[in-house]
């Protein structure tokens, strides 16, 4: 039964407007100054801090020596030298920005980016003209403030406050600048420029070493989380798992000596040195564009003119969920589809890249959510038989190494009755996106598996067997019930 979805033309013309905007600023120097910054503080948000200063630096490295070459009066050694000085220091505020606003997601973290790039431009070798210091600290926040809009998922709401509190400043500076500029004899500074470089600094530091005291880490005790533990198993022998400390870390023991360390909240039942196959091949995909995975979907989004509620819901709609239940993610990713669950149920996630993992604690800690987290198989699910009243999967079954043990999991954690969904894209969606897109191609070309929903790959003995295509022909999603009756052949493996 396919489920076509209409698009949203206002939404779809915004998306094409806001990224011709962005394409601009690549050939047009006054609009890229702004959105160049915008676009350096985005990309800083989805790296781990070190490699992103590390990129930041080296593309502005590379872009100041390619043009300012030939009309530099140093020797090439000096001018190298300075450059790649000037670019490292260029890059740095966007890196404290990161490291401030990750444990400070409210509007005031915006303000890192604005201090210590005026801090840092204020510096000698930096300043250029005395208005220079003003000018940059509007130009860096509104970089700040665009992410944080970004990042807020454009609320209206947000959206208001963070233009209005934006609008005024840039209304109140430059209106004073253009007073002086206009009752002056001689021109005058807002602030001179080494005086606004120390006051920001000393805001910059205050800011930070603030958010370095705020609970960073995902805090979670195992030791208290009873319930949770107690429908943990070893995936691999299936006994069950106690929580001691060694040397002040959790680690999850078994009674024959199995050994699952807790690594920032998150139970570990699988080293990623350890994975082969498809297995092996797609981690490293996700590992490596973990940090761009939401932000495509919601460009993507964007410019089909779909609303992320009509495209998470138009699977999430087949769930069977009450107030109360327990719900299990296989392959939960960054816990998108988790916003869109009713609220009052306990919610449980596996997946097997840290990088997603991380980003979805990140993502539940800004929707004010709560989650257990296992980084694990879900061919090898950490759960005792019969523990949760949904269980579903969206995303990765297609190229799982196999998709039919990933099925009989999913059944077996499943308490009986209950329905399960995998839904998953289709051969035309992988062929016409993810063949195409540079940085996704070369995993999903000369491939050995052709996608199709795994209907031959459900037991006979489930009950209700659907399968609906939606997104004209891009998606599938598979239903079924597990019988309430006890089910010998696969139930081997027990608990
Ligand atoms: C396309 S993402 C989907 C994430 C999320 N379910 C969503 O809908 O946004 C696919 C996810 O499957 C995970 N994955 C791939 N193979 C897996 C496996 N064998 N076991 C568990 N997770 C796996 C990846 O790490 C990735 O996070």
């Amino acid at each position: 039964m396919p489920a076509k979805t209409s698009p949203n033309r206002l939404l779809q013309l915004t998306a094409f407007a806001i990224t011709g905007v962005f394409v601009l600023g690549f050939v047009f120097a006054p609009v890229g100054a702004w959105t160049g910054p915008v676009l350096a503080a985005w990309f800083i948000g989805t790296q781990k801090a070190w490699r992103g200063f590390l990129w930041l630096a080296g593309i502005g490295f590379v872009l100041n020596l390619v043009s300012n070459w030939r009309g530099t009066p140093l020797t090439g050694i000096e001018f190298t030298g300075r450059t790649m000085l000037a670019a490292l220091i260029a890059a740095l505020p966007f890196v404290l920005y990161r490291l401030t606003s990750q444990r400070q997601p409210g509007f005031l973290a915006t303000l890192s980016l604005p201090l210590w790039g005026t801090a840092f431009a204020g510096l000698p070798y930096f300043a250029a003209s005395p208005r220079t210091g003003a000018i940059s600290f509007l130009v860096y926040w509104f970089a700040a403030v665009i992410n944080w809009m970004w990042n807020q998922e454009f609320q209206a709401k947000k959206i208001a406050t963070g233009a209005g509190i934006f609008g005024g400043v840039c209304v109140l500076v430059l209106g004073y600048g253009f007073y002086l500029e206009t009752h002056s004899a001689a021109p005058v500074a807002l602030v001179t420029n080494p005086a606004l470089a120390w006051i920001c600094f000393a805001g910059a530091l205050i800011l930070s070493a603030w958010s370095l005291m705020q609970p960073g880490a995902w805090r979670e005790v195992w030791a208290n989380k009873t319930e949770t533990v107690a429908l943990l198993r070893s995936p691999y022998t299936r006994d069950s798992l106690q929580v001691v400390t060694d040397d002040g870390h959790e680690v999850l023991v078994s009674p024959s000596g199995e050994r699952f360390p807790v690594r920032n909240g998150i139970p570990i039942f699988l080293e990623a040195e350890k994975l082969t196959g498809s297995n092996q091949k797609y981690n490293h995909l996700y590992e490596t564009i973990g940090g761009f995975y939401d932000d495509s979907q919601r460009v993507v989004c964007g410019l089909h003119g779909i609303s992320p509620e009509q495209y998470f819901l138009s699977y999430l709609r087949l769930l069977e969920i009450s107030p109360g239940d327990s719900v299990l993610e296989t392959s939960v990713g960054t816990g998108l589809n988790f916003k869109y669950l009713p609220a009052g149920v306990r919610l449980f996630g596996l997946d097997l890249s840290a990088e997603m993992l991380a980003r979805c604690q990140d993502n539940l800690r800004r929707w004010g959510m709560r989650a257990d987290l296992f980084l694990g198989n879900a061919e090898d699910l950490p759960f005792a038989n019969d523990s949760f009243d949904v269980v579903f999967h969206v995303g990765g079954i297609n190229f799982f190494n196999d998709r039919a043990k990933a099925i009989l999991e999913m059944i077996r954690v499943a308490k009986p009755g209950s329905r399960i969904l995998i839904a998953d894209e289709t051969e035309e969606h992988v062929k016409g996106t993810y063949e195409r897109i540079p940085i996704t191609s070369g995993y999903f070309k000369n491939r050995q598996e052709t996608v199709a929903a795994p209907v031959d790959l459900v037991p006979p003995e489930m009950q209700e067997i659907n399968l609906e295509i939606l997104r004209d022909g891009q998606f599938y999603a598979l239903t079924f019930r597990k019988p309430s009756f006890v089910m010998p052949s696969l139930t081997r493996s027990n608990s």
